[in-house]
């Protein structure tokens, strides 16, 4: 992200989401080696980033979004829904892992198909509702954009390691 990008919420949450999907790949390379504490470790990983990444959309851009019209109420619901599933179908994987006998293929097609619909609910917000936000007049946009960072960094000290 060069400077200016970080004036703006698009290049801020997307470049969350690349950091995402990077965390997704060390999950599914632990999964695919049958590492089960690594898995666990890298879903744990995904499941605090992408709660702190929901929590800053519905603090901070839902309602700046507030009265932008009928599709984006639309899309509103859809993101919603999306939020609620995916900390849901992660939390279940990450008991899955837990179990006395792990099903690590079963697994590795549930976070297949969680990282499927990341896939398109990202896609979605970087194409009609992160531009909204940066389309706010310049003073609320700077705003949102120190109150998102402000929230993004908030991980549980767990999230960091060595
Ligand atoms: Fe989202
Ligand atoms: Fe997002």
């Amino acid at each position: 992200m060069d400077e200016s990008d970080s004036m703006f919420p698009a290049a801020l949450l997307a470049t969350d989401h690349q950091e995402l999907d990077g965390l997704f790949l060390e999950g599914e390379d632990a999964l695919h080696r049958g590492d089960v504490d690594g898995a666990h470790s890298a879903l744990d990983r995904i499941w605090m980033r992408l709660a702190v990444h929901i929590r800053a959309e519905h603090k901070v851009l839902f309602p700046a979004l507030a009265g932008s019209g009928a599709e984006w109420e639309g899309h509103l619901q859809t993101l919603r829904v999306d939020h609620d599933f995916f900390m849901a179908a992660l939390a279940a994987s990450l008991q899955a892992l837990r179990g006395p006998v792990a099903d690590l293929p079963l697994i590795e097609v549930s976070i297949q198909s969680i990282r499927d619909r990341l896939t398109a609910h990202n896609a979605l917000e970087e194409s009609r509702v992160y531009p909204l936000a940066d389309s706010l007049p310049s003073k609320q946009r700077q705003q949102m954009v120190g109150e998102l960072a402000w929230e993004l960094a908030f991980l549980p000290d767990r999230y960091r390691r060595d």
